[in-house]
């Protein structure tokens, strides 16, 4: 296996990529963290960057290549949430969560290959959610933004195996961050069509989230996938979760879905 020395984490400001871009620093990797806020005080470099922006992105890849030799693993963390009724969810909204958690993390994993390549091989780890296999109502977007990520990074995962890539998707459950609150949430929560169905299902959601697990736990899943000769697919993070993931592949879809709803719907 290639031995992963340098590596490049999105969303490394807060939360999961913050701990991840730590953790990882404090193994010896020489970690560089994209964010569109540059992160000081840390022990790994941090370049600014808005994953959006694809011109930008290649650029980054181009200065941390020149400036470490090459980049073996691309962990593709950076993601947003959006809460509220689908009908009531602006186009501007849906294109930008779709733009950051599935559109730009494509052209970040296209970008990342050749350099990959050039490296030898290495791993590209992408950050989904079981909220991918749970539909959750009032956050449709996210979810199906999260299962086409996972989607996307199995079907990548196949195309560039033979080169020695290796692409993974991580799937955890409730972590407590500041995704949270920095959720953009819809105007609407209480209307007389919807009752206040939005606004506890919302709430139910961001109490799961603040009573969840601390974000380093995800750093420690990805630390044993990049250590991993063989990485897995999917991995989902937490003994309870996995649980739950595997309800969901056994149970009736209809079954899953009055329990979905029974406690956020
Ligand atoms: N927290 C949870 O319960 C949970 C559960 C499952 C999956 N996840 C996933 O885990 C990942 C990390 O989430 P988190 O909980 O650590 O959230 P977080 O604390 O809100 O961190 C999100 C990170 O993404 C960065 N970001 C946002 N927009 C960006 C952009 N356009 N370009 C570059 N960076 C951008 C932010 O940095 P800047 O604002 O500085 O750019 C920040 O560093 C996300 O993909 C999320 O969907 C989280």
């Amino acid at each position: 296996m290639k031995e992963i020395k340098n590596v490049v984490i999105t969303g490394a400001s807060s939360g999961i990529g913050l701990e991840t871009a730590r953790f990882l620093t404090q193994r010896g990797y020489r970690v560089f963290g994209l964010a569109r806020t540059i992160i000081e005080g840390e022990e790994f470099e941090s370049l600014k960057c808005d994953m959006t922006d694809y011109a930008r992105v290649k650029q980054c890849f181009d200065e941390i290549e020149a400036r470490a030799g090459s980049i073996d693993c691309l962990i593709n963390n950076a993601g947003m949430g959006i809460s509220g009724a689908m009908e009531y969810t602006s186009e501007e909204e849906i294109a930008k969560i779709f733009n950051l958690n599935l559109l730009a993390v494509i052209n970040a994993s296209k970008t990342i290959l050749p350099y990959l390549r050039r490296s030898g091989g290495g791993k590209i780890i992408n950050l989904s959610s079981v909220g991918a296999v749970i539909p959750l109502p009032f956050q449709a977007c996210y979810s199906s933004s999260k299962a086409g990520l996972q989607t996307f990074s199995l079907a990548l995962r196949l195309e560039v195996k033979d080169f020695g890539i290796d692409v993974s998707c991580i799937l955890p459950g409730d972590t407590k961050t500041s995704f949270t609150s920095r959720r953009e949430k819809s105007a609407v929560e209480v209307d007389e069509v919807y009752g206040d169905r939005i606004k506890r299902s919302v709430e139910k959601m961001e109490q799961d989230e603040q009573n969840g697990k601390p974000p380093i736990t995800v750093s420690k899943v990805i630390y044993k996938i990049m250590k991993k000769k063989h990485s897995p697919a999917c991995k989902t993070v937490g003994f309870s979760y996995k649980m739950i993931v595997l309800l969901t592949k056994i149970l009736p879809t209809r079954l899953m879905l009055y329990i979905v709803k029974k406690m956020y719907g």
